[in-house]
């Protein structure tokens, strides 16, 4: 017999495909309030879990007792909690790798759209508003030349860090838990504490996982301390910072502007006051979302519950 796996979201057919070769596959495309009760009697008789976005707290994988190996379509954990599977010793697998320079990518589109106001003009734009030459009101700011100020400087922190010194000829100094040669030696980075970096970067950019340690790592008091012209961006985790505390940042002037791909809550309510800031620019979590980085996401997702399944959780184990 098969082991039991559920699947909890619409994956492409050919990965569906090599996941009912090696499972008896429940596939729920959402989890919703219509179908919560079926989803919840599945997980409690599963012995592999596969999917993305949706939180799996301990007093619902307390429901799953046969559990063995959960895989997630993200590189993000945080929707588990790695303490409570270590202690069950189950492994919990995820996608690093293979969404870096994609990742990046967006996140330097937002570093481009709020230096040039790129979305704000273009509405001016295609709303007729453009009725004569711009001037000074609406001129962005360089990006090149600039500092650009990373926290958190894993994969993505690098490889923004490297579109930065390599495209933007951009000074490079970054805040993580230890220092990063490769990125000392490679991209000229400069290492320093986080209060440091906010007083003195152009750009912000925060890019550390979402941890006990890291919620609401920025706020109200860490805002004041950035240069009034500064452009804050967020491609980590809506939790890391005080949403709220950046809206009145933005609309007091104590930062110039902010690109966010992640918010507290997702999806952000079109009521959110940030979407009444032109200097807020708002992506609904497109980091890795390219047709070839979500189908490489989810072969590495497949492949690594495949190995956990078989006991085999030398890569890509986040809790081991
Ligand atoms: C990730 O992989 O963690 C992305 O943020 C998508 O959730």
């Amino acid at each position: 017999m098969k082991p039991k796996v559920l699947l909890y979201r619409a994956i492409p057919e050919q990965e569906r495909q090599r996941l009912d070769e090696q499972f008896d596959v429940t596939c729920f495309n959402s989890v919703n309030d219509a179908n919560q009760d079926a989803f919840l009697a599945a997980l409690a008789d599963t012995e592999g879990l596969i999917g993305s976005s949706l939180d799996l707290p301990p007093e619902r994988l307390d429901l799953a007792q046969k559990l063995q190996a959960a895989s997630t379509i993200s590189v993000g954990t945080d929707q588990f909690d790695l303490a409570y599977l270590a202690k069950r010793d189950i492994p919990l697998m995820h996608t690093p790798g293979v969404l870096n320079e994609t990742t990046a990518d967006t996140l330097f589109t937002l570093i481009m759209c709020t230096a040039r106001r790129a979305i704000e003009l273009s509405n001016m734009v295609r709303e007729g508003r453009w009725t004569s030459n711009i001037g000074p009101a609406q001129y962005g700011t360089d990006v090149h030349g600039k500092t650009l100020g990373i926290i958190g400087m894993g994969r993505i922190g690098y490889a923004i860090a490297k579109r930065g010194h390599f495209g933007f000829d951009m000074k490079i100094q970054y805040s993580n838990r230890n220092r990063k040669p490769d990125a000392e030696q490679d991209l000229n980075a400069t290492y320093m504490d986080m209060e440091t970096l906010l007083k003195t970067s152009d750009f912000v950019c925060v890019m550390t996982p979402l941890t006990a340690e890291t919620e609401q790592l920025i706020g109200a008091k860490e805002f004041a301390m950035m240069k009034p012209n500064a452009i804050f961006i967020n491609g980590s985790r809506g939790k890391v910072i005080d949403e709220a505390a950046l809206v009145d940042a933005l609309s007091n002037g104590t930062i110039r502007a902010a690109g966010l791909d992640v918010f507290e809550v997702e999806p952000l309510s079109g009521d959110s006051p940030l979407c009444k800031l032109d200097n807020a620019v708002l992506f609904p979590h497109i980091g890795s979302a390219t047709t070839e980085t979500r189908l490489a996401m989810v072969t590495c997702a497949v492949d690594n519950l495949i190995n956990a399944m078989n006991g085999d959780v030398s890569k890509n184990c986040a809790n081991k």
